[in-house]
């Protein structure tokens, strides 16, 4: 990562002409997946005043499937994200499964849980170790031509091979469960298309001792520089919220299956045990002019005082603990951060070190479960419903895939409720209360720059999932003087 910065003369000191026209600063910078636009805007004394995260491209993956039969629907959302094709396809397939009207035989079940284990260590590891330890090692206000990956690498080679290290054991369970690494087509309507071999089965588990070490030596040392970053903590998204999460059957943490739990900001449960087929009756989905992105709420308050949290910090906080018992200790000594539930969605990082531990330990479970090599994988079926919803968690929160076909099976509406749109409130939140503590007038420094990036970055949001279209795009923050001029703008690519 270079920074180049081609600051040109501060407003203040141009002339009434020369103040007209935008300022363009170009950094080649983006540790955010997709594209987004932040705009910051000043009141008449040059104190922020509001703040927006938007959503600028659409593709309407939504309209685009319409026509479809349904049992494509697994392999074509795989395309919707290429940072989480395995979430998109499991929420599908579990959709699928509700036409058909069947439950899935167990040894299907327990390989598709194995499968988003996968897509979870894989995911995790690649916002901590890759788009976000640049910050927390080196510091937020570190040279931004360091702050990069490769700065890392110098300044601790372990983290960095950690990191690396443990992307790759996640790939292999994505891998060699569906063959490919990048867009599976393995999940099926009814299950999976294939068993697991015995081999397959094996190299997973010798991996296990070692991804293990990593997460725990990982967690650690995380846990010993979280004082450093204090003033984050305090500025990062904390703020009182709703949450939202899968929880199973006795309300421990949950990511494939289970049900919707909503708690409010002090930690009471106010939705439980709803089956996500139910969705509708508790998400309400608000449209705003501004960004493409659907902002969806908690129904019962409205919009947009529902506004709730998914993603790492959300599970931590909806759920009664974890059935593994290292994750497990260490979610008790997370929640007791703080009284009621964890606020700072700064926290993201920590909670989700948590959660690689938990889905290795899950991972450990499945594999010795001798039902995993069990061949019976698939249930058959026609249409026997004309809907269904799925849902599941994806590494960044909860995901929904709701679809009607008609009696021939072809789709005949979608709506998908992204984890990035289900944060989307609570992004522009923070977003608001980093630029409030940070921007100082009219002023725009990098340091300031880098931790609005971050405190979006804490959210780990697929943009392109977001808007359903293809490929990684640039970030653009733009800082608005209250005449609604543009004072500054940079565009991370
Ligand atoms: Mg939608
Ligand atoms: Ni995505």
């Amino acid at each position: 990562m270079t920074t180049k910065k081609k600051t040109k003369k501060r407003s203040s000191e141009l002339t009434k002409e020369e103040s007209m026209p935008k300022e363009l600063v170009i950094e080649p910078v983006t540790r955010i997946e997709g594209h987004g636009k932040v705009t910051i805007f000043l009141d008449q004394n040059n104190e922020v005043k509001d703040a927006r995260f938007a959503v600028t491209q659409f593709r309407g993956f939504e309209r685009f499937v319409e026509g479809r039969p349904f049992t494509e629907m697994p392999s074509i959302v795989e395309r919707i994200c290429g940072i989480c094709p395995v979430s998109h396809s499991l929420a599908a397939s579990k959709a699928c499964d509700a036409i058909l009207g069947v439950r899935i035989p167990n040894p299907a079940i327990k390989i598709r849980r194995l499968l988003n284990c996968g897509e979870f260590i894989q995911s995790h590891a690649l916002s901590f170790f890759h788009l976000s330890s640049p910050d927390l090692l080196l510091g937020f206000d570190s040279n931004p031509a360091e702050r990069n990956i490769v700065g890392v690498i110098k300044a601790n080679p372990e983290i960095a091979k950690s990191g690396i290290r443990l992307r790759q054991i996640g790939g292999h369970i994505v891998e060699w469960l569906g063959k490919k690494r990048v867009h599976p087509a393995w999940v099926v309507p009814g299950g999976v298309n294939e068993p697991l071999s015995v081999e397959h089965r094996d190299m997973m588990l010798k991996e296990i001792p070692e991804a293990l070490e990593i997460i725990q030596k990982t967690l650690r040392f995380f846990k010993g520089i979280i004082e450093d970053f204090r003033n984050e903590i305090r500025t990062f998204g904390n703020f009182p919220s709703m949450f939202l999460g899968l929880v199973d059957a006795n309300g421990n943490w949950e990511i494939t299956d289970g049900y919707l739990r909503f708690i409010d900001s002090r930690g009471h449960i106010v939705a439980d045990m709803v089956e996500p087929s139910r969705y509708k009756e508790f998400i309400g989905e608000a449209v705003e002019e501004f960004s493409y992105l659907k902002s969806p709420y908690y129904k019962p308050l409205g919009y947009p005082k529902g506004m709730y949290r998914v993603g790492p910090l959300a599970r931590l906080n909806v759920c009664n603990g974890f059935s593994t018992p290292l994750a497990n200790r260490e979610w008790a000594e997370f929640r007791d951060l703080e009284r009621g539930p964890v606020l700072s969605s700064f926290y993201n990082h920590y909670a989700r070190l948590i959660e690689i531990l938990a889905v290795i330990e899950l991972e450990e479970q499945l594999l010795n479960d001798p039902e995993i090599l069990d061949p019976h994988i698939r249930a058959h079926a026609s249409v026997n419903e004309l809907e269904g919803v799925g849902c599941v968690e994806a590494p960044r929160g909860t995901l929904f895939h709701h679809y009607r076909v008609s009696k021939e099976g072809l789709m005949q509406w979608a709506n998908m409720i992204v984890a990035t749109g289900n944060n989307n409130l609570a992004i522009n939140q923070s977003v608001l209360q980093v630029a409030q503590h940070y921007v100082k007038g009219d002023e725009i420094t990098e340091p300031m720059i880098n931790r609005i990036e971050a405190v979006i970055r804490a959210y780990d949001p697929c943009l392109s999932c977001s808007t359903h279209a293809l490929g990684k795009m640039p970030l653009q923050i733009t800082l608005k003087d209250c005449a609604g001029r543009i004072i500054k703008e940079v565009v991370r690519t």
